[in-house]
């Protein structure tokens, strides 16, 4: 495979798109009176620059279905980009009515800086940090591994953890330890709302399952990569692993599995 043809990290094509897009991308966002969007460099890490302020607004309304923000909620959205939900979350008068209180805490620095001028400076009950932490598609030249890291709040501090698009960026021991830490984090009555690629069998994951936009031809077992060359670019899991999974570290489904083009995971402590 020549040198072009690799599939590189997300971050690998920022340098072009901060230089030369983000330029244009300015004057759009001006003519268009979208000034409030973030910039195209960083719209582009977190799923495609377009349609990022219809996806704020479809999760609202999905979580209201679900029923997940209550009076003086306390949300941690972890790898919360550049404020996708965050966004239409900070502007949404009922959440202000109930008081929701929201931590959004991202790997990538630019991000979570632009999270911090637009969104906290409006609404200081959104507060956003900054962790360090490896991912080869994210942060590839990050200090810490994310499989070591402990979230700084104590146990127990949430009652919604949300993971919008992560899960299918982490490898297995990743993925273990956030789940593990995601336990402890959660209060008893808490909900997590986790969205993954899943598959349930080798023919599914190589050839892909229709509603999925990818195919994970790299296949681990029970995980699959969509690239060998940098596997953190999207990854898929065995169904039955993750349940098991799920199982075995103390959670339970708290609905049945929502299936799209992300398979989204409601989980909450099992009872007794
Ligand atoms: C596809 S984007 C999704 C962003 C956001 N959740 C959304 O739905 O708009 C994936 C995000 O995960 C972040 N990320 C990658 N590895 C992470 C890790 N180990 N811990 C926290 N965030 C991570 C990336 O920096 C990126 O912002």
């Amino acid at each position: 495979m020549s040198f072009w043809k690799r599939e590189k990290s997300y971050v690998y094509y920022r340098f072009f798109h901060e230089a030369i897009t983000d330029k244009f991308d300015f004057f759009y966002r001006l003519a268009t009176r979208q000034g409030d969007l973030p910039p195209y460099s960083l719209r582009n890490l977190v799923g495609g620059a377009k349609g990022f302020k219809e996806v704020g607004p479809w999760f609202l309304n999905e979580f209201q279905r679900l029923d997940l923000f209550r009076q003086n909620c306390r949300i941690l959205d972890v790898g919360c980009g550049c404020g996708r939900l965050a966004f239409a979350f900070s502007t949404d008068p009922n959440l202000r009515k109930l008081n929701v209180r929201y931590v959004g805490m991202d790997i990538d620095r630019k991000s979570v800086h632009w999270c911090h001028r637009r969104i906290s400076s409006k609404n200081d009950l959104f507060q956003f940090y900054h962790a360090d932490l490896r991912n080869r598609s994210y942060n590839p030249a990050g200090k810490y591994p994310a499989r070591d890291f402990r979230f700084p709040h104590p146990d127990r501090s949430f009652d919604l953890i949300i993971l919008t698009s992560v899960f299918t960026h982490l490898l297995e021991e990743d993925l273990r330890h956030y789940l593990l830490e995601m336990f402890r984090l959660l209060d008893t009555d808490g909900r997590i709302y986790a969205s993954f690629f899943t598959y349930r069998s080798r023919q599914e994951a190589i050839h892909g399952t229709g509603r999925h936009p990818l195919k994970f031809p790299f296949y681990h077992d029970h995980f699959a990569s969509s690239s060998d060359l940098c596997s953190e670019n999207a990854v898929a899991y065995e169904e039955s692993f993750l349940l098991e999974l799920f199982s075995s570290i103390g959670f339970r489904l708290c609905a049945g599995v929502m299936y799209g083009t992300q398979d989204a995971y409601l989980l909450g402590k099992q009872r007794g």
